[in-house]
């Protein structure tokens, strides 16, 4: 989401104006001759799905991580981004910060962990880093590498200045006798300085459910007004708007015990005797959540459009739901937002072809790439794999769909029904079952989009996709790798998977 790229940039701006010149590089576009001859090597990395590189540095992980060439020479720094709340924190910057060390490269400061909003911590790393570079005159040799693109972009909004703007359309584009709900929401941006495009994501700052604030408030056996030890607001305020209390944090787990999958705060206090102040301070900060935006500037210049799976599920014998989802759903009429643009994630030019794969809410970012397609009158050929559960109920946007077809801007789409007969169907199964054009597409030079589900639909679409290349094309497992890998260094492999 460009956390990375962002502190990377500010290291590189810093330290140039320090006399130390820097530039901010993408990970995957440094080659190891290239640490044979640098004297500095200075990492920026996230963690991305469980624990893993993000798809900016995969291949050069690949590449470190099996190479025996002796670093000796090479000083090195490591800022790793990440979150506690997911089960490997931060472990591509630990893998890649053990690594450089077990290649014989000297480590110029101990590594930087970072949990949840990295600006301040990335600052104070930089100031430390620069002060120690300056000191130590490592001249103009240093060389900052980072998970960051070729071409720096633009800084990302400000996530301490949301704007309030209106939700002008709520409704469903599941059936109502889906077991699913996933809503249609649009955002009227007008007054907001927000000017996005096709590809980018939308912060959503949302507010906890009142009735789950008002029973937490109740366990703990105090109310709403009451002011914790040094905090400016009320114990209410804070449960409200300020503080994560569906997620538990791995702090209050510590003290409270560990929560099974699905429970909160409320689960996990029921069972525990706690005071108000342990398990205030416990809780993480509120945390906004990214939505793709479903919609193109160039067709809806004032309005973005999200396309959002409302979270509802049963457990701990109590029915519990998504802090944003059913915020956007059911609790307001004015969102606080900011836009994380997504540099990597865009539209190549109109004559290029683009395959899209984007099952459930996965179909958003391609709705805004079909949109503004065809409000450019594109000639490039576009073919797009969308699945969901039931054709019947969960279509999403099938009729604007069909008619992307009707009218050319959609070359090809192919559906994957998961549930509509007895053995699960899948994207990936329409990619398999159509390997040879889909590999003539990426001869063509087309474009690879996947959106949606990381944890499982990405891996498993990934692993046909390296099928698909090494049956289609006639290669070997290694050179079905290397192609894939090319697709990735080229940008021509790109995911929004979360
Ligand atoms: C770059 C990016 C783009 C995204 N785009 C979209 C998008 O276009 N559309 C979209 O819908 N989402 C999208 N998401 C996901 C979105 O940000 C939120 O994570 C999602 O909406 C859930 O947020 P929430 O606040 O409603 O739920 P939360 O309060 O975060 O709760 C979610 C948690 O509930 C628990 N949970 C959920 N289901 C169950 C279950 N069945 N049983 C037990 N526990 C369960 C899990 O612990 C899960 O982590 C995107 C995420 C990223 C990072
Ligand atoms: N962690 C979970 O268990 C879980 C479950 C559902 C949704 N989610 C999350 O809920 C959000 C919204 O869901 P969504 O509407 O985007 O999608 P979704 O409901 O998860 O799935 C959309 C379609 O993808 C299919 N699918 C399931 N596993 C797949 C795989 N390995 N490869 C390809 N397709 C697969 C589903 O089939 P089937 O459902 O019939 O298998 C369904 O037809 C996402 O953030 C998703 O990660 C999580
Ligand atoms: C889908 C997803 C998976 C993530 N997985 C991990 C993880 O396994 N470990 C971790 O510490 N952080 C994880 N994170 C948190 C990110 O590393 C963190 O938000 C970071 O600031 C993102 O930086 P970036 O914008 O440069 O990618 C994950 C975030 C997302 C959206």
């Amino acid at each position: 989401m460009g956390n990375a790229e962002d502190a990377a940039m500010s290291f590189a701006e810093a330290s140039t104006a320090a006399g130390i010149p820097a530039e901010a590089v993408e990970l995957n576009q440094v080659e190891l001759d290239q640490l044979a001859t640098a004297t500095h090597f200075i990492v920026v990395t996230s963690t991305f799905g469980d624990g893993e590189f993000p798809d900016t540095a995969t291949l050069f992980w690949e590449a470190i991580s099996t190479s025996t060439e002796r670093l000796d020479h090479l000083s090195f720094a490591v800022l790793a981004l990440g979150d506690t709340s997911y089960e490997l924190f931060c472990n591509a910057g630990k893998l890649l910060d053990a690594r450089l060390e077990e290649l014989g490269a000297t480590r110029l400061a101990d590594r930087v962990d970072v949990d949840g909003y990295y600006e301040e911590p990335a600052a104070a790393w930089t100031t430390d880093l620069v002060k120690q570079l300056t000191a130590a005159q490592a001249g103009p040799a240093a060389v900052v590498v980072t998970a960051a693109p070729a071409d720096p972009p633009a800084r990302s909004q400000d996530r301490n200045r949301p704007v309030g703007v209106p939700l002008t359309v709520n409704c469903l584009l599941t059936a109502t006798e889906s077991d699913k709900e996933v809503r249609h929401y649009e955002l009227d941006l007008t007054g907001s300085g927000i000017s996005y495009e096709a590809g980018d994501s939308l912060a959503v700052h949302a507010a906890n459910d009142p009735d789950l604030v008002t029973a937490i408030l109740a366990e703990l056996g105090v109310g709403p007004e009451y002011r914790p030890a040094d905090a400016d607001e009320t114990l209410g305020v804070l449960l409200t708007e300020h503080l994560e209390i569906r997620t538990p944090s791995r702090a209050l787990q510590e003290v409270a015990g560990a929560a099974a999958y699905g429970e909160d705060v409320l689960d996990l206090i029921r069972r525990a005797d706690l005071t108000v102040d342990e398990v205030i301070d416990t809780l993480r900060p509120l945390q906004f959540r990214d939505y793709s935006i479903a919609s193109s500037p160039l067709v809806h210049p004032d309005h973005v459009h999200l396309t959002v799976a409302t979270v509802r599920y049963d457990a701990a014998e109590r029915r519990h739901g998504g802090v944003a989802s059913t915020y956007l759903a059911e609790r307001t009429q004015t969102v606080r937002v900011h836009l994380r643009p997504n540099h990597h994630f865009r539209l190549p030019a109109g004559d290029v072809p683009i395959i899209m794969i984007g099952p459930g809410t996965g179909i958003a970012p391609f709705r805004a790439f079909l949109q503004e397609r065809r409000a450019a009158a594109a000639t490039g050929r576009s073919w797009l794999f969308f699945g969901d559960r039931r054709r019947s109920t969960d279509f999403l946007y099938g009729e604007e769909l069909l008619e992307f077809v009707e009218c050319g801007t959609l070359t090809r789409l192919d559906l994957a029904f998961s549930r509509d007969q007895d053995t699960k169907v899948y994207v990936q199964q329409r990619m398999r079952e159509n390997a040879a054009e889909l590999f003539g597409w990426l001869q063509d030079g087309a474009y690879l989009y996947v959106c949606g589900d990381a944890d499982r639909m990405a891996k498993d679409v990934d692993a046909a996709l390296h099928e698909i290349v090494a049956h289609a094309g006639g290669m070997d497992a290694d050179a079905a790798h290397a192609y894939v890998n090319d697709l990735i260094k080229t940008h021509r492999y790109l995911r929004d998977v979360y």
